[in-house]
């Protein structure tokens, strides 16, 4: 029996995440997974691994039969469609991180998957070191999951702790943010919530079954909210954040939406500073649930991919319950 598969990746992608899971990979020689060969984009930048593990050419990595994993974490969403559908075509198991990607083209990954029979996962796409997808998928398994709501993008949680604990106003929080590493030097896909709805698109398809484009979905980020809001929401005793939200209605449709809300300070969410995230899930029986954790960086991303490395050894698939053994839900844009 297969059970224990010997993993050999190619590993696309060499910055903050793709090092992290080289790095990572080091201290975990149980798992049986060796990185072959790392695909970057520039040759000229100095690595911290031997040169000879570089190249810059693709198919070395596509077309080595013995590569049986690739692991995508580059930066660029068109190439990386392009990596992960040409891998999951030649009969190699995929772990992404690049969420832009995965929103942009689930409808094609999802027949990708099923036209190949391969494996893709992506758990460090949404909230990195928190195991939230594979939750929805396994845990969450029936119909009773009442609401989901969560703080998924770090950059702008970290933009109004800062506005609301030590009265920056936005652009001086924005800028701290990037200067620790927490925002893109070109913030709008952050700050204007455009990384937190590419996200909330495909949470949503594990959770309730529903294949939406990102645009499709009401949502807006944090660039209105003033110095003068934080102050009055304090005075108030509640915070501002950025909630990603999504609530089974009584007539059977889910409403989702990405927008900055008030929350009350014993509100699970107001607990989530600074850069982490969080996911409060409400379902019949269990009543409520909170994951918190570190919803960016090195060491918390690449701890999802090693995840679902490891997941890969038993040939784990994500099934979309939701969407192919239940009846999908449907969405709708109004709260009624
Ligand atoms: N950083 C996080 O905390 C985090 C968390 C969750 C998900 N993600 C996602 O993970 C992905 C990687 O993020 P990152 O922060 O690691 O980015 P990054 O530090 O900017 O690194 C990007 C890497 O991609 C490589 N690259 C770009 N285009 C390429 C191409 N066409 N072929 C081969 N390599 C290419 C770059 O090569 P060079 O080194 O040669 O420039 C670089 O090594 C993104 O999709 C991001 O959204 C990041």
């Amino acid at each position: 029996m297969d059970a224990h598969k010997q993993l050999t990746i190619g590993l696309f992608g060499f910055g903050v995440v793709g090092e992290g899971i080289y790095r990572v990979l080091q201290q975990t020689p149980s798992l049986k997974a060796t990185i072959k060969k790392v695909c970057i984009k520039n040759p000229g930048k100095k690595r911290n691994a031997p040169a000879e593990l570089f190249t810059t050419d693709k198919d070395v990595l596509l077309n080595d039969p013995e590569i049986n994993v690739i692991v995508e974490v580059i930066d660029d969403s068109n190439a990386a469609f392009d990596i992960v559908s040409t891998a999951l075509k030649g009969g190699k198991d995929v772990v992404s991180s690049s969420k832009k990607m995965i929103a942009e083209n689930l409808p094609e990954l999802l027949g990708l998957q099923e036209l190949t029979g391969r494996s893709l996962l992506y758990e460090s796409a949404a909230c990195a070191s928190i195991p939230v997808i594979r939750n929805l998928e396994e845990y969450y398994d029936n119909d009773l999951l009442h609401s989901m709501k969560a703080i998924v993008n770090g950059s702008t949680n970290f933009i109004l702790t800062k506005m609301f604990e030590e009265k920056l106003d936005f652009q001086e929080a924005l800028l701290m943010a990037q200067q620790l590493g927490f925002a893109e030097s070109n913030p709008k896909l952050d700050v204007e919530g455009y990384d937190a709805v590419n996200k909330w698109s495909f949470l949503l398809t594990h959770a309730y079954g529903i294949v939406e484009y990102p645009e499709k979905l009401v949502f807006t980020g944090i660039q209105n909210v003033q110095g003068g809001d934080a102050k009055v929401a304090r005075e108030k005793n509640i915070d501002i954040k950025l909630v990603a939200n999504a609530q089974k209605l009584q007539n059977g449709k889910v409403a989702a939406f990405v927008l900055p809300q008030f929350v009350k300070h014993d509100d699970h969410l107001a607990f989530v500073k600074n850069e982490y995230n969080g996911v409060v899930i409400e379902s019949g029986f269990a009543d409520k649930q909170f994951f918190y954790g570190k919803g960016a960086g090195s060491f918390p991303t690449a701890s999802a991919v090693l995840s679902d490395l490891s997941a890969l050894r038993y040939q784990y698939k994500y099934e979309y319950k939701k969407l192919k053994h239940h009846r999908p839900n449907e969405l709708t844009n109004s709260s009624m």
